[in-house]
């Protein structure tokens, strides 16, 4: 901690900013240089023997870490220069652009319990407009997370306790927010296991009404009770995480939520007499559902809003005979469709004269590298090879991207 508190002096910063501007801050240091312009280790040693000449070493050891650590946060944080960080506290941290939507749930003015806060990516989004009572029970992190609210100018809206959450009075809170650790030290834990557990976090709404609780992607919707929202969320295709909402916070009960457009598919209002969704072989278009409609079992529902139809029963592909434009999937136009014959294959992709193929594999078995291998493609034309399955039979799709 006293290290760590070193770096927040008036040395520490001038440290830091110093390796900031002779470092370049689109790039780390002994990061092995990388396409972003990273400096060698070569480099970064040289630059740490001239600091270490005006600095005490453990200071320029922990910054040179520190300045890394600020690096690879840019892919989260849009102030993550100003910003201090663990290793551990970044990977788990919140990304910025979901941490602002999560937060954006709450009521304004309400006094939100952030449990769990870590380095503080979820409480920086909710002290925007919100009290914050961030907890967390370790010492390093909950420091950094003080730090970082200073210094992005939102301290004067957060209280931090150093506790375990299970042991803080939750009296002042009007909500909770709770991102529980799915690791343990350097370990992670089993799949669905989360300290504190998702039953105690689940429990919370017992104590105060509004809970949010952040868990991974993979959380089961049978893990949530009747009442609670399950809302998933990903940033472009990459599916993020998965949030459960209290009955006093949920609005639907399965949401898929994609930043940072902010686009959001829910279920039509029970009761609406939804009409299935025919099961019909390809037509010139297919659509990839993004990984957040597939994961809040939402695929029916995006092809009623398009007037598409399933290729499959089980397979969250859909089709159009026209040209399918929503955020919420990635549209293909297809100029080969025929039941799977890997031996036919090669001859059929260069008589429509593809030279290259991103391999899309769903519902059917096979070594995607092996056929690359096998192809021997020397075309002009890039395309995208869909392995699937239609009406349960082996099938192959050629795609292209529409632009
Ligand atoms: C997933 S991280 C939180 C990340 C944070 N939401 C962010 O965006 O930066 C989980 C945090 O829970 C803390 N933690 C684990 N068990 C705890 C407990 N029983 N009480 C308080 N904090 C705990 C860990 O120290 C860790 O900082």
């Amino acid at each position: 901690m006293a290290r760590f508190e070193a770096l927040l002096t008036s040395s520490g910063s001038e440290l830091l900013d110093r390796l900031a501007s002779e470092a370049g801050a689109g790039g780390g240091i002994g990061g092995g240089g990388g396409a972003r312009g990273t400096a060698g280790p070569r480099q970064a040693l040289r630059l740490g023997t001239r600091l270490r000449v005006d600095y005490p070493t453990d200071l320029v050891v922990d910054a040179l870490g520190q300045h890394e650590l600020r690096t690879a946060a840019g892919a989260k944080f849009s102030r993550a220069m100003e910003m201090f960080f663990t290793r551990a506290g970044l990977e788990q941290a919140s990304p910025q652009v979901v941490a602002e939507h999560t937060a954006s749930r709450y009521a304004a003015g309400d006094t939100v319990a952030d449990l769990c806060c870590g380095i503080g990516g979820d409480m920086l989004a909710l002290a925007g407009h919100h009290r914050v009572i961030a907890v967390d029970v370790d010492p390093l992190h909950l420091r950094v997370a003080r730090a970082n609210a200073d210094v992005l100018g939102v301290g004067g809206s957060v209280t931090t306790v150093l506790s375990d959450v299970r042991d803080v009075d939750l009296a002042g809170a009007d909500a909770v927010f709770v991102d529980p650790a799915r690791r343990a030290g350097q370990r992670r834990l089993r799949t669905g296991d989360s300290e504190p557990p998702l039953a105690w976090c689940l429990e919370l709404a017992g104590r105060v009404a509004k809970v949010g609780i952040k868990a991974a992607p993979g959380l089961p919707r049978e893990a949530v009770p009747a009442g609670w929202e399950l809302e998933f969320i990903a940033v472009g295709r990459d599916l993020k995480e998965a949030v459960a909402w209290s009955p006093a916070l949920a609005t639907t009960g399965t949401r898929a939520t994609l930043l940072p457009g902010g686009h959001t598919l829910t279920p039509a209002p029970a009761g609406y007499g939804a009409p299935a969704v025919p099961v019909r072989a390809p037509g010139e278009y297919l659509l990839d559902p993004n990984p957040a409609v597939t994961r809040a079992g939402l695929v029916a529902e995006l092809a009623r809003e398009l007037g598409a139809w399933k290729i499959d029963e089980r397979i969250a592909f859909l089709s159009a005979d026209a040209p399918i434009r929503t955020p919420f999937g990635r549209p293909l136009r297809v100029i080969d469709s025929a039941p799977w014959n890997q031996k036919q294959l090669p001859a059929r992709l260069r008589a429509l004269d593809i030279g290259s193929v991103d391999i899309r594999r769903r519902g059917l078995a096979g070594d995607v590298d092996e056929l690359r291998k096998r192809l021997k493609l020397s075309g002009t034309r890039r395309a995208t090879l869909v392995m699937t399955r239609v009406d349960n039979r082996p099938w192959g799709l050629t795609c292209l991207t529409d632009e």
